[in-house]
C-alpha cells in the first residue's frame, strides 16, 4: 500500500518508518475520542489514542474539581484561541475583556491598550491534556432538549439518535453517587461519576437566597412553597415534556462524591491499568497534523481511503500554547491504521485537522496549495454555541448559599421549549480573558444564563496557512440570523431574575447591579440588547463538521459519523452535533462517543 505524501517536503530522514499498525487511530481524548478509544480497546481492536498535550490527571488543579477557574488559566495545558465574535471590527473593540499582547510578554485586557500593542482578540481557552476540556471545564453535566437528538433522526432517517434511545448511553456511562440503587433509567456502574450540589440552604427560610428562589418560584410558575424540595429536584431525570417545564434542578457535575473530577482521563487510564491488557496505546505530546490517505484510491470517480496520520512529536508544538515558541518543530512521523482514522480534537481542530488532509471547501484548500482529497464545503461552517452572559450585582452582605439552579422559557421564545439554563449564587463568571475571573469581593452575586437553541450557526473554522501549528480564524458570527430575537430572549431573562434578585432581603439588600444595567434599575431594553450584543461570551463550541443528510452539502458526516465521501474516516466529538445540544455539550459529547464506539464496533464485526 502506498501512503499519500501530499506536497508537503519532508526529507526522508524525518519520516520513521511505521513500526506498528493499529486497527484504529483515534486523534484526541477529549468527551468526544478518550471514552470512544478507551472502548474499541475494550472490544479487542487494538487502538492508539494521539493526544496534542500530556496528563495531569493527578494534578490537583484538574483532579478536585473545585479548582476549574484555575485550570482553565493552567499554563500546563492551556490552548488560547483568539476568536472574533462578528465580522465587524467595532463591535469587537466593544468587548470589555478583549486582548492585547503588549509585546512584553503581558497582556492587556479591555480598551485603551498601550502604544504598540496588538490586537489579539477574544481568549477562547480550550484544554490540550489527556481528557480533553473534560480536565478544565465547570463539569456540568446535563442533557439536551429531546429535539437537539431528534433532529439528528429528521436529517438522516437513523432512529438510533432518537432522545430515548440516546439515554441508554448515559446509564451505559453512568457511575451515579447520589440516587439510592434501582433506578431503571440510570447507571450504578459506569466509568463517569455523577454527583451533585448542597441545595440544603433552601430549607432556611432566612437564607436570602431561599427569598430569591421563592420569587423566581413565583415568576415561573412554581409553586413557592416546595422550592425546599424543588431546587433538589434531579437535572438528569426522565421526565414527561420535561423541556416544556420551567423547573428548578440541583446542579450535576462529572465529579464523584468526594468533589475529585471525573471525565475521560479516568476512563483511559483505568483501561490501560486493567488487568486484562486491552490493546490501548496512549501516546501523548503527540501534534497530528494530517490525515494520510492511500494514493491509489485518490482521484477523479475514486472513494479516498484514510490508511493513518501524520504526527510530529514533542510538547507545546501547536501555536494556540501559551508555551510555544515560533518556529520550534519536533519529528515528524507517519503511523497506520488497519481499520480506520477518527478525528476527534473537538470544534476547532477537527475541522482544521480535515482541510490540512485535503478534505474541505476546495477553494479554501487551493488557496493555501493544499492538494483537494475530497471537497466538502461544509468542513468547518455551521459554528454554533450557547450565547451566556450574566446577571451581577454587589449586595451589603454576602449571600451564604449553595448554587441555585433552573431551567426556564422566556415570554418571547418562538416555542414551547425552555430556552434559558441559569445558576445563581456568591460568584462571579463573566467569560474568558487571561486570569479571569474577576473577584468582586465577598458580596458579589451572580446569576449566569446560558441560552439554548441559539437561531444562528454562521460561525466559521477556517484555515490561514497549510501549517498545522498554526491556530485557524474562528469567527462566530453571533447573533448574525434572528439575532434580535436571540437577544430580546437573553433581556427576558436578565429582567426575570433582576426581579427575583431583589427578593433577597436584608442584610443583603439593597444589590446594585452591574450589569447588564450598570448601578441603574432601569436601564432600557435597548441598553440591555446592546450590553449582550457586544458582551455575551460562550465557551461550548459545536457543529464544524456536522452530520446531516444525503442530499445536504453541508453535511460533513453521515449519521454513523462516516467522512462523507471518503472511507475509513469519522469525526467523533462535539463538532458532530447539527445544532448546539441544549446548555452544556460535555455529557452529551461522551454521550455521542459511547454510541460511535459501539456503532463502529457493530460495523467492524459485520465485516468480520
Ligand atoms: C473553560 C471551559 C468550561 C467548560 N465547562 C463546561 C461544563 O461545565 N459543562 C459542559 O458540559 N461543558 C463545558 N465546557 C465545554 C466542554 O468541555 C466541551 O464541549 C467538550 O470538552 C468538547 O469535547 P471534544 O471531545 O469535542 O473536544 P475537546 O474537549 O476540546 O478535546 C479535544 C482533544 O483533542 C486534542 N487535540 C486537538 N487537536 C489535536 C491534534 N492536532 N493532535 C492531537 N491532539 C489534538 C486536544 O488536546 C484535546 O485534548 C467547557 C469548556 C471550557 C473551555
Ligand atoms: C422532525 O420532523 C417531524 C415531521 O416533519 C416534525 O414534526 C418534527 O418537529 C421534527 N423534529 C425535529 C426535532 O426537527
Ligand atoms: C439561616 O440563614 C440565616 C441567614 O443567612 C443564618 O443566619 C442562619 O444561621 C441560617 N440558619 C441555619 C439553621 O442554617
Ligand atoms: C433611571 O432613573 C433615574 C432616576 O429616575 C434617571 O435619572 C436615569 O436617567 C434613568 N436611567 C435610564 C437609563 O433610564
Amino acid at each position: 500500500m502506498r501512503y499519500r505524501m501530499l506536497s508537503l517536503a519532508l526529507s526522508a530522514a524525518a519520516v520513521r518508518a511505521a513500526a506498528t499498525t493499529y486497527d484504529y487511530i483515534v486523534v484526541g481524548s477529549g468527551p468526544g475520542g478518550g471514552p470512544l478509544a478507551a472502548e474499541l480497546a475494550r472490544a479487542g481492536f487494538s487502538t492508539l489514542l494521539l493526544e496534542a498535550g500530556g496528563d495531569e490527571g493527578d494534578n490537583p488543579t484538574y483532579a478536585d474539581l473545585m479548582n476549574f477557574n484555575e485550570a482553565a488559566n493552567d499554563e500546563a495545558t492551556r490552548w488560547d484561541f483568539w476568536v472574533k465574535h462578528s465580522d465587524d471590527p467595532e463591535r469587537e473593540l466593544k468587548f470589555e475583556h478583549t486582548v492585547y499582547d503588549t509585546g512584553d510578554g503581558t497582556f492587556h485586557i479591555g480598551p485603551d491598550p498601550p502604544e504598540g500593542a496588538k490586537h489579539l482578540g477574544i481568549q477562547y481557552p480550550r484544554a490540550a491534556v489527556l481528557g480533553g476540556c473534560a480536565m478544565h471545564n465547570a463539569a456540568v453535566c446535563t442533557l439536551p432538549a429531546d429535539d437537539d437528538w431528534n433532529i439528528i433522526v429528521n436529517k438522516t432517517g437513523d432512529t438510533s439518535w432518537e432522545a430515548d434511545n440516546m439515554r441508554k448511553y448515559l446509564k451505559k456511562m453512568e457511575r451515579v453517587q447520589y440516587l439510592a440503587a434501582g433506578n431503571p433509567d440510570r447507571g450504578y456502574d459506569g466509568w463517569l461519576a455523577t454527583s451533585v450540589g448542597d441545595t440544603s440552604w433552601a430549607k432556611n427560610n432566612s437564607n436570602p437566597q431561599t427569598r430569591i428562589a421563592k420569587k423566581v418560584a413565583e415568576l415561573t410558575g412554581q409553586d413557592p412553597e416546595n422550592v425546599a424540595s424543588l431546587v433538589g429536584t434531579d437535572i438528569l431525570a426522565k421526565a414527561d415534556k420535561m423541556d416544556e417545564k420551567n423547573s428548578f434542578y440541583n446542579m450535576a457535575q462529572h465529579m464523584d462524591s468526594q468533589g475529585k473530577r471525573n471525565s475521560p482521563n479516568n476512563y483511559v487510564r483505568a483501561t490501560i491499568a486493567d488487568p486484562a491488557k486491552y490493546p490501548l496505546t496512549l501516546q501523548l505530546h503527540t501534534l497530528v497534523t494530517r490525515v494520510l490517505f492511500d494514493e491509489a484510491t485518490v482521484g477523479e470517480g475514486k472513494t479516498p481511503r484514510a490508511i493513518g496520520v501524520e504526527v510530529m512529536e514533542g510538547p507545546s508544538l501547536y501555536g494556540a500554547d501559551p508555551k510555544h515558541v515560533k518556529g520550534t518543530k519536533g519529528p515528524v512521523s507517519q503511523i497506520l491504521a488497519k481499520r480506520e482514522v477518527i478525528v476527534a480534537g473537538g470544534a476547532f481542530n477537527s475541522p482544521q485537522i480535515l482541510k490540512l488532509s485535503g478534505v474541505g471547501p476546495a477553494d479554501e484548500l487551493k488557496k493555501f496549495g493544499i492538494p483537494v482529497v475530497k471537497d466538502l464545503p461544509g468542513v468547518g461552517e455551521n459554528l454554533g454555541d450557547n450565547y451566556e452572559g450574566s446577571l451581577l450585582a454587589l449586595g451589603q452582605a454576602p449571600v451564604e448559599a449553595g448554587l441555585m439552579t433552573l431551567l426556564f422559557r422566556t415570554p418571547s421564545a418562538p416555542d414551547k421549549k425552555r430556552n434559558i439554563f441559569t445558576w445563581c449564587g456568591a460568584f462571579s463568571f463573566e467569560g474568558f480573558w487571561p486570569g479571569f475571573p474577576t473577584d468582586h469581593g465577598p458580596t458579589q452575586y451572580t446569576c449566569a444564563i446560558v441560552h439554548m437553541q441559539p437561531k444562528s450557526q454562521t460561525g466559521t473554522v477556517k484555515l490561514v496557512s497549510a501549517n498545522p501549528q498554526d491556530t485557524p480564524d474562528i469567527n462566530f458570527r453571533f447573533f448574525d440570523k434572528h439575532g434580535d430575537q436571540d437577544l430580546k430572549e437573553l433581556v427576558e431573562a436578565a429582567d426575570i431574575l433582576r426581579e427575583a434578585i431583589h427578593a433577597a432581603g436584608p442584610p443583603v439588600q439593597p444589590l446594585v447591579e452591574q450589569h447588564p444595567c450598570k448601578q441603574t434599575l432601569n436601564c432600557t431594553f435597548e441598553e440591555k440588547k446592546e450590553y449582550f450584543k457586544t458582551q455575551a461570551y460562550s465557551h461550548h463550541a459545536t457543529s464544524t463538521c456536522a452530520i446531516g443528510g444525503d442530499d445536504d452539502k453541508f453535511a460533513v458526516l453521515d449519521s454513523k459519523f462516516r467522512v462523507r465521501g471518503v472511507a475509513g474516516l469519522r469525526v467523533v466529538d462535539a463538532s458532530a452535533f447539527p445544532v448546539v445540544p441544549g446548555a452544556f455539550p460535555s455529557c452529551p459529547t461522551m454521550m455521542l462517543s459511547v454510541k460511535a464506539a459501539e456503532d463502529i464496533i457493530a460495523e467492524a464485526k459485520g465485516q468480520k
